[in-house]
């Protein structure tokens, strides 16, 4: 029975495994989206390294996988935080085909780094600033000199359409490394994105919601509320683009079931926004925070 079911999951994984992961719905190139996809497009072009800083949600990795597709590279990333070593990087030695092989190129597992600088594909280094300095520094030769020594096979050099990007959250979280001054002095263009424009955050929420049939009105009201999160002092983190557009999903595809859609916000809102926020004001709790804006908003 058991072996049954473990040969029907062996089926579904072979038939899961896909080339590239394709982006399934419109890109909104409009305000900062495209000044920052023309810059970062640009900065590949010439060689240098650039760095999309934002806060979450804002686009920053979507950005670079529209540019990895329109520019026909393969895409590949690592998130960073203190448990990544540069071998989870580079790629290791499998210590059974060591044994077998020796240490060549076909007991040689790569990671991400070396697999983009082989096939000429996009690097994304997500949150690059968390990385240990470990980490950092053994980043320096690709990006400087576009090769990396990888005892003991050689030197390997980079395809001309190797290309590295780092995304960083601006540095407000306790725990998060800096990037260190040689990292920083090798990236040459600094790419800001930020919450969008009120228009152009509505346009990302439709296209991201499938289906979408909401009333304007709807759609506005849930914009506003996201919005207010972002002027209300007593919330140390803002509501990102992304907690709109899961809001937008659960009230466009379950709006039936209630009176109306301030009955449907006020039910999803909370659960949708209360996510991670920590609050200034003491006396208050994260949902006592949300329910007020909410009332605020809908009154
Ligand atoms: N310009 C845009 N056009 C369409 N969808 C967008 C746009 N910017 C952000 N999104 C959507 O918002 C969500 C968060 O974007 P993401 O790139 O993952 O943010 P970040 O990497 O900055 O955390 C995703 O679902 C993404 O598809
Ligand atoms: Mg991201």
């Amino acid at each position: 029975m058991m072996a049954e079911r473990e040969r029907g999951f062996r089926k579904m994984l072979e038939k899961s495994i896909v080339e590239n992961i394709k982006i399934e719905h419109k890109v909104v190139l409009k305000g900062q989206y495209q000044k920052a996809y023309d810059l970062l497009h640009d900065s590949l072009d010439t060689g240098i390294t650039p760095c999309l800083v934002g806060p979450p949600g804002v686009g920053k990795s979507l950005i670079a996988r529209k540019v990895a597709e329109d520019t026909e590279r393969s895409f590949h990333e690592v998130f960073f935080d203190e448990n990544v070593t540069p071998s989870r990087l580079i790629g290791s030695f499998d210590p059974a085909l060591v044994v077998r092989n020796g240490r060549n190129i076909s007991s040689f597992e790569p990671g991400p780094l070396i697999r983009s600088m082989v096939e000429g594909g996009l690097f994304v280094a997500q949150e690059l600033n968390r990385a240990t300095e470990f980490c950092q520094n053994s980043l320096i030769s690709p990006l400087e000199e576009r090769h990396y020594h990888l005892f003991p096979l050689g030197m390997v050099k980079a395809h001309d359409n190797f290309a590295f990007v780092a995304t960083q959250n601006p540095i407000e979280t306790a725990g998060t490394y800096r990037l260190s001054k040689v990292l920083v002095d090798r990236m040459g263009c600094w790419i800001r994105l930020d919450y969008p424009t009120r228009e152009t955050e509505i346009e990302i929420i439709v296209e991201n919601t499938p289906a979408f049939s909401l009333p304007t009105s709807a759609l506005e009201k849930i914009y506003d509320i996201v919005d207010e999160t972002r002027h209300t002092s007593s919330l140390e983190v803002p509501a990102s683009p992304r907690s709109g557009i899961f809001l937008t999903r659960l009230v466009n595809r379950y709006l039936s079931r209630f009176d109306d859609e301030d009955a449907a916000i006020r039910f999803f809102a909370p659960a949708v926004l209360s996510k991670e926020m920590r609050v200034r004001d003491e006396d208050k709790t994260v949902s006592m925070v949300i329910e007020e804006l909410i009332e605020r908003r809908l009154a």
